[in-house]
């Protein structure tokens, strides 16, 4: 199956993440910076429901920017009709899929879904095996490196070559270590050098530094940028080196300012009412790291109008 991006690219992905990741964010980058992989936030299974995937994914789903693959996340268990689920979406012309083997949260571990998968590796292979018959463009995995024991994932990497799916994203941490400590990328080479499918690296990849580094020290395929492109959407232009890799802190600020005034027309379109059209912007302030961009994100968090949040994101543009 051919991958969802060129052939001889290193592929700089926007990493999936729930309650950032919606069609107006996306379509924010897809318009600016060109990840050359989307993906949308998860899709999760309703296992008891008439139709297994609610309304709201399928259009989620299918907001597509053009000339990017849109690769569609999907959680659940094997006995929880994935596949059925996954069949749903690709009846609707969805096109890629990936599997969610990681999420740390809630139900997630304690059911056989999201990082609990690790709990019943028997059920995987033929989960994927049977995704495989029906996706008809690329089928991926994103995993974390295990739940508690970070060589976990070693035992399940031949069933995932079995299976034939494409690619694998690994974030590379554990389950149960969630987001402390850091991201292991010895662990990310030892893998990429164990498996023959292409692996992206993921974890902890905030400057064009450190992508260069994790980039030689894995020798991964390409990278998935989650937080680090959040705190910084030219986080991608830096990587290519197309734009300034260490930019000031007052060229940093302009530039957000201009992309939260983009993002902010695009929930407005999207979202309802001034405070989910607040509460959703705000979401991407938490992952400003620099001193002076946090204490403009309280700043601007402070600010209970859209207009008032509009008008310092226009002062700080221009
Ligand atoms: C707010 C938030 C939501 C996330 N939602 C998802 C998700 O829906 N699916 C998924 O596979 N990972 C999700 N993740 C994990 C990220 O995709 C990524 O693996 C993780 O943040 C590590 O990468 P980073 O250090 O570049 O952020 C989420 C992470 C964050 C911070």
């Amino acid at each position: 199956m051919p991958l969802p991006w060129k052939s001889g690219l290193t592929p700089l992905m926007l990493a999936p993440m729930q309650g950032l990741t919606n069609r107006a964010l996306r379509s924010v980058y897809a318009e600016t910076v060109k990840p050359d992989v989307l993906f949308t936030e998860f899709v999760r299974v309703r296992p008891k429901a008439k139709v297994m995937v609610a309304q709201s994914d399928f259009t989620e789903a299918l907001a597509t920017s053009p000339g990017i693959p849109l690769i569609v996340q999907v959680i659940g268990s094997a006995d929880e009709g994935v596949v059925a689920a996954t069949r749903e979406l690709v009846e609707r012309g969805v096109e890629h899929i990936n599997v969610n083997m990681g999420c740390p949260w809630g139900r997630m571990t304690s059911v056989l879904s999201g990082g609990g998968m690790f709990r019943s590796p028997k059920t995987v292979e033929p989960m994927l095996r049977e995704l495989r018959t029906i996706v008809p463009g690329s089928l991926s995995v994103k995993t974390r490196t295990g739940l508690d024991d970070e060589r976990e994932l070693f035992e399940i990497l031949p069933a995932f070559e079995s299976a034939g799916i494409d690619f694998l994203a690994v974030h590379s941490r554990t389950v149960s270590q969630k987001y402390k400590g850091s991201a292991n990328h010895a662990i990310t080479q030892e893998i990429v050098e164990r498996t023959s499918l292409p692996v992206i690296a993921n974890g902890d990849i905030r400057n064009a530094a450190q992508a260069s580094k994790v980039l030689s020290q894995t020798g991964a395929s390409g990278l998935m940028l989650g937080r680090g492109a959040i705190a910084d959407p030219r986080l991608f232009d830096r990587i290519r080196g197309t734009a300034d890799a260490q930019p000031e802190s007052s060229v940093r600020k302009r530039e957000m300012a201009s992309h939260l005034l983009r993002l902010l027309r695009g929930y407005s379109e999207l979202f309802c009412g001034e405070a989910q059209i607040l509460a959703k912007l705000r979401e991407t302030f938490v992952h400003f790291t620099t001193p002076d961009l946090r204490r403009w994100g309280r700043k601007l968090g402070k600010r209970k109008l859209l207009s008032g949040v509009a008008e310092m994101l226009e002062e700080a543009a221009s």
